[in-house]
Parts: C-alpha cells; structure tokens; sequence
C-alpha cells in the first residue's frame, strides 16, 4: 500500500510524462509541417515512448492500492526557432525529467517504501539513456553546422539513432 505522499509524488510523475509526450508531439508536427520527416518520425515516437512511461506509473499507483489521476495538461510550446534548438529544448527538458525522477525517488526513500524504490530504478536508467541520446544528437548537430548535406544525412539518420535505442531498450 502506498503512503498518501508517495502516491501524491508518483500522480505528479504520471502528469509530467503524459506532459512530455504532448511536448514530443508539439515537436513531431512542427517538424513534418517543416518537411523534416526523419526528425518528425523521432518525435512522434518519443512521444509514444513517453505514453508507455506515463501508463507504466498508472499501472504502478492502482496495483499499490492508490488511485491514478488523469489530469489536465500544461500546452506545450508549438512554435520553434530551428530544429537545433528543438534538440536544445528536449534536452533541457529531459534534464528536467530527471532531476523529477530523483526526488520521486526520494520520497520514496523518506516513506521506506523499497517496493516502489526498486520499481523506480527502470525511470533512473531510463533517464540515463535519454540524457545521452540527446546529447549524441546535440553533438551531431553541431559537427553538421549549415552544412545542407550534412542535415540531409541528420533528417535520415536520425530516425535510425531512435531504432537503435529502441533496440538498446528492449534488449534490457
Ligand atoms: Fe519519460 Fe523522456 O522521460
């Protein structure tokens, strides 16, 4: 059974992943509007992928004897700059994410709860293997430069980064 403060931290998480994957989605159509479709195919399946982390955590609370909430979204930004800072704002954002997991899993040291501590070790190394994805794709984009067939070779490639780590992820 969760405490009332643990399952209070872990509906936080739940609204922050199903908030990232509307940030991914807002990223995704805004990238196939532009004509970036490997860019856009990215998104649109990071932001499936943080669906499945959002359903993971409201699988978790009900299991426990909480009850998952469901509440309204914060609208992501729609309007980007460039797709180099897209990247830029994923990253940040997933550092956000992160630093999230970090205290839920503190509250969850705080309340003695190991059952939920050990559940929440998939998010620490999850967290791990995003941060690095991003930063591989951020320094991608800075070797490319304005280089017009390096961002030709970055829209197609890139797409092949996310099969890679969906194939890392499922080896787990
Ligand atoms: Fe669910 Fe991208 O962290």
């Amino acid at each position: 059974m969760l405490t009332k403060n643990l399952e209070k931290a872990l509906n936080k998480q739940i609204q922050i992943e199903a908030e990232s994957s509307q940030v991914y989605l807002s990223m995704a159509s805004w990238a196939e509007v532009k004509g970036l479709e490997g860019i856009s195919l990215f998104m649109y399946k990071h932001s499936d992928e943080e669906r499945m982390h959002m359903l993971k955590l409201i699988k978790y609370v009900n299991e426990r004897g909480g009850q998952a909430q469901i509440s309204a979204l914060q609208a992501p930004s729609s309007d980007f700059k460039s797709f180099q800072q897209m990247f830029q704002d994923l990253y940040e954002h997933e550092i956000f994410v992160s630093k999230s997991i970090n205290d839920l899993v503190h509250v969850a040291l705080e309340e003695r709860d190991y059952a939920t501590h050990n559940f929440l070790q998939w998010y620490v190394a999850e967290q791990i293997e995003e941060e690095a994805l991003a930063r591989t794709i951020l320094d991608k984009i800075n070797l490319i430069g304005n280089d017009k067939g390096g961002l030709y070779l970055f829209d197609r490639d890139v797409q092949q980064i996310t099969v890679e780590s969906a194939a890392a992820n499922s080896a787990d």
